[in-house]
C-alpha cells in the first residue's frame, strides 16, 4: 500500500517528519504507558472525508445540514461504548482526556464546590485537581494520596470525605500500578453523597478485556481517552452508568450540554469514526486475549526488573504499568534514565514517584508500560530481554547523578554527549533493533 504520494509532492517536510517518525517506531520499543499503535483501519478512518464536515450538536439534532452520514457514525460509537462498557449514555465528542474531564466537573459542579482527587505525584492525573491545572483553581481540591507501601490509602480518602464533603470525587490514575478499588471508591462517596468518577483512560482496554474490575456497578460517571489501552485516535469518552442515573436521571443531558454549547463546538467527525472501530475492534474474542497479554507482560517485565536489583513501586504491577524508584540511585536521576535509554533506543518517561524528594521536572522514578510491546506481538519472553536492556541501561549510568540547580544545564549537556558515544548503551541499540526486527511495525504500510 503506498500511502502519502500526494503528501510527499505537497509538502516534503512534513512527509520526511512523518516517514523519521514510523522510523522510530518500528526501530523503538515504545514503553510510554499511555501510548500504543492503533489499527491501520483507525488510521483511515482518522485520515478520512469525515475531518470535512461541521455537525454541532448531536445525531438527528445538529445545527447545519448533511450530516446524515456523521449521524451514522457517531450513533455507532455512541451504542459501541453503551454495549462494551455496560452503560446506558454515551458522549463521544470530548476533543481529549482533559476537556473530557473538565466537561463532568461543569455538568455536576458549581465553581469553588469542593472536589478529591489523586494527588499527582501519588498517580493521579492533573486534571483531578492539581493547583496548576484549571481544576485545581476553579475547584476546592482536596487531593488524596497513597500509604508508604504505595497503594492508596482509603482510609485517608474516607477521612478527608468526611471532613470536606465533596461535590465530586475522581477513581483514576496515571502513575500507579495497581488495580483502581472502585467499590471501596464508591462506599465512600455513596456515604458522603457525592459523585464518583471513574477515569479509566490508562485502563479502558483492561476494563474491556476483563483483567481490571469495571466501575460501571459502582461509579456515577465514566470518562477515557480513547488512545491507550484501547487502541483508538486520540479523543476521549463520557459515559453515565445506571447508578448515575438514578442519581439523576438528567446526567446524560447535562453532560450534552456542557459539551456543546457549554465547552465544544464541532466534534471532530473522523476522530469519533476511529473510536466507533477501535470500540468494534476490542470488542472482538482477540481483544480479551491481547488485554490479558499486555497484563502478563507488565508482570514478566516488573519480575525481570526486581530479579535485577531494580525497586518499583509497590513492588510490582496489576496492570499495563510499572514504576521504578530510582532513589536507590541518588535523588532526581529521572531524566538522566530516561536519556539513558532513549539513547538505547528504548522511549519511557520520568515520573515523579510517591514522595519524590525531588520536583516534577527532574523526578525520581521512571514510568513505563506494555501496552504497544503487546501490540507488536511481543510476549513473557520478550519482556524478560527488554527488562535485562533496561537493567543493563540503569547499571551503565548509575554512577551519574544530577547536580544543584546551578549546575544543572551543563551537567545534562555533558551527559548526553557521554551516552551518545557509550559502547554499551550502542550495544543495547543494537539488541532493541534486532527485537523490533523480530516483531516489524506496519508492515503494510510503504512510504514513498
Ligand atoms: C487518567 C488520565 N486522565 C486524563 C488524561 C488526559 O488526556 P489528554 O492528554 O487526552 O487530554 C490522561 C492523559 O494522560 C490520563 O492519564
Amino acid at each position: 500500500m503506498e500511502w502519502f504520494k500526494q503528501l510527499k509532492d505537497t509538502d516534503p517536510e512534513i512527509f520526511d517528519a512523518i516517514k523519521s517518525e514510523l522510523g522510530r517506531q518500528r526501530d523503538g520499543l515504545e514503553m510510554i504507558p499511555s501510548e500504543n499503535f492503533t489499527s491501520i483501519a483507525v488510521m483511515q478512518a482518522s485520515g478520512s472525508v469525515l475531518t470535512n464536515k461541521y455537525s454541532e450538536g448531536y445525531p438527528g439534532k445538529r445545527y447545519y445540514g448533511g450530516n446524515q452520514f456523521i449521524d451514522v457514525v457517531e450513533s455507532t460509537a455512541r451504542e459501541r461504548a453503551k454495549k462494551v462498557f455496560g452503560v446506558p449514555y454515551a458522549n463521544v465528542q470530548p476533543y481529549s482526556g482533559s476537556p473530557a474531564n473538565l466537561a463532568v466537573y461543569m455538568a455536576v459542579c458549581k465553581p469553588g464546590d469542593v472536589i478529591m482527587g489523586q494527588n499527582l505525584s501519588d498517580g493521579g492525573h492533573l486534571t483531578h485537581g492539581f493547583k496548576g491545572s484549571v481544576t485545581g483553581q476553579i475547584f476546592k481540591s482536596v487531593p488524596y494520596h497513597v500509604r508508604p507501601d504505595g497503594y492508596i490509602d482509603l482510609d485517608e480518602v474516607k477521612r478527608l470525605a468526611e471532613e470536606n464533603k465533596p461535590v465530586l470525587i475522581w477513581a483514576g490514575i496515571t502513575a500507579y500500578t495497581r488495580e483502581v478499588p472502585f467499590e471501596e471508591f464508591a462506599k465512600i462517596a455513596d456515604s458522603v453523597g457525592a459523585y464518583l468518577a471513574a477515569d479509566i483512560s490508562h485502563i479502558s482496554g483492561l476494563v474491556i478485556g476483563g483483567v481490571h474490575k469495571s466501575p460501571a456497578k459502582y461509579a456515577h460517571i465514566i470518562t477515557t481517552t480513547t488512545h491507550k489501552t484501547l487502541r483508538g485516535p486520540r479523543g476521549a469518552m463520557i459515559m453515565v452508568t445506571e447508578k448515575g442515573l438514578q442519581k439523576d436521571p438528567e446526567l446524560g443531558e447535562k453532560i450534552d450540554k456542557t459539551i456543546i454549547p457549554g465547552m465544544q463546538g464541532g466534534p471532530h467527525n473522523h476522530t469519533t469514526a476511529g473510536i466507533a472501530i477501535a470500540l468494534l475492534e476490542a470488542s472482538r474474542p482477540e481483544f480479551k486475549e491481547y488485554a490479558k497479554q499486555i497484563v502478563a507482560n507488565s508482570r514478566a517485565l516488573a519480575a525481570q526488573l526486581s530479579a535485577r536489583g531494580i525497586k518499583l513501586v509497590t513492588g510490582g504491577t496489576d496492570n499495563h504499568m510499572i514504576l521504578i524508584d530510582l532513589t536507590p540511585f541518588g535523588k532526581g536521576n529521572g531524566l538522566l534514565v530516561q536519556e539513558a535509554l532513549d539513547a538505547a533506543g528504548m522511549t519511557v518517561n520520568k515520573n515523579t514517584i510517591p514522595n519524590d524528594p525531588s520536583s516534577p521536572f527532574y523526578p525520581s522514578g521512571i514510568r513505563l508500560g506494555t501496552p504497544a510491546l503487546t501490540t507488536r506481538g511481543m510476549k513473557e519472553g520478550e519482556m524478560k530481554e527488554v527488562g535485562d536492556m533496561i537493567a543493563d541501561v540503569i547499571s551503565e549510568v548509575k554512577g551519574y547523578q544530577l547536580p544543584g540547580k546551578e549546575e544543572r544545564v551543563e551537567y545534562i549537556r555533558k551527559f548526553k554527549g557521554e551516552i551518545a558515544s557509550n559502547r554499551r548503551l550502542a550495544e543495547v541499540r543494537s539488541r532493541v533493533l534486532e527485537l523490533c526486527k523480530r516483531f516489524p511495525l506496519y508492515p503494510e504500510l510503504e512510504l514513498p
